[in-house]
């Protein structure tokens, strides 16, 4: 595997990557668990190259968020990549991505409102402005991102097509199912926060997500499914909840009860300091 930090590198390695076959991307913040490593299977099996990224964006992360405290692990993140057979690691520095006089950001109006993008304001332009770079850094034929962050994939997707980009079109950004834990828990670089404790009571998440979706597809209103996972959460020792709703799987926008389209439930919540986020589809697929 080649690791390069620099843009005129990349370019290069890039250029000789494709002249025998099409290349993904898999765009990380590193602290690469299983649910990333899932990812690059997902990508060697579809493309002759695979190339990852493990850049942590400064532009994403608010004033009162984890940036520095974020976990930085180039080492162990580079042995992992090399045992899966990526060929090229992508791991620029802040001021190779954002040099002196950066002054240009992505606003996905919309789908980027609400849901995380309420309680993260600017989160979504930090990505959005991220990913567009890396697509045009690595010029990649797909690209893959996990599912568990149902809201960042759709912003991506509704960038790639306002923007008409054509590297990789928007029909070649695949959403790849979240990984979980025996118990049901989303993998997350922010599980490792969690005291024995907590990492115990995070498990409620998912379970308390299942039971909501048994209730809307038997036909409740999303405000009673909706306001009992809340309550259990809490129950279950969560100290918050952001947020929980039933929206429509593509636009985001909330639906009041299942209906004939695809849904997805989304939930974001705090265990102690950490912010933990799932989403699930509800209804026909
Ligand atoms: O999901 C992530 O790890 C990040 O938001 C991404 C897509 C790599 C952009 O920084």
């Amino acid at each position: 595997m080649q690791t390069v930090n620099r843009l005129i590198a990349l370019r290069e390695a890039v250029e000789s990557l494709r002249a025998d076959g099409e290349i993904a991307l898999v765009p990380t913040m590193g602290a690469l668990h299983e649910g990333h490593l899932t990812l690059v299977r997902e990508a060697r099996k579809r493309a002759a190259h695979t190339v990852v990224s493990i850049f942590v964006n400064p532009t994403q992360f608010g004033p009162n968020e984890d940036l520095d405290a974020y976990p930085r692990r180039m080492a162990e993140d580079s042995r992992l990549l090399e045992a899966e057979g990526v060929d090229l690691l992508w791991a620029p520095t802040v001021d190779e991505v954002y040099p002196a006089g950066f002054a240009s950001s992505i606003r996905v109006e919309g789908v980027s409102e609400g849901l995380c993008g309420a309680s993260r304001p600017g989160h979504f332009d930090g990505v959005a402005t991220v990913v567009c770079k890396l697509f045009n850094q690595v010029l990649p034929d797909l690209a893959l991102f996990g599912e568990k962050d149902w809201q960042q994939l759709a912003v991506i997707r509704r960038m790639a097509r306002d923007l008409d980009l054509t590297r990789p079109l928007v029909s070649d950004i695949i959403g790849v199912p979240t990984v979980r834990e025996a118990d049901g828990l989303a993998m997350s670089s922010r599980n490792r926060y969690l005291s024995p404790e907590q990492r115990h009571q995070a498990a409620s998440l998912p379970a308390a997500m299942k039971r909501a979706i048994a209730a809307l597809e038997r036909g409740d209103r999303a405000s009673d499914a909706l306001g009992e996972l809340e309550q259990s959460l809490f129950a279950s020792g969560f100290a918050s909840v952001d947020y929980s709703a039933l929206v429509d799987a593509a636009s985001l926008a909330p639906l009041s009860a299942l209906g004939n389209s695809p849904a997805r439930l989304l939930v974001a919540a705090r265990i102690g300091g950490t912010r933990l986020i799932d989403n699930m589809a509800v209804g026909p697929a």
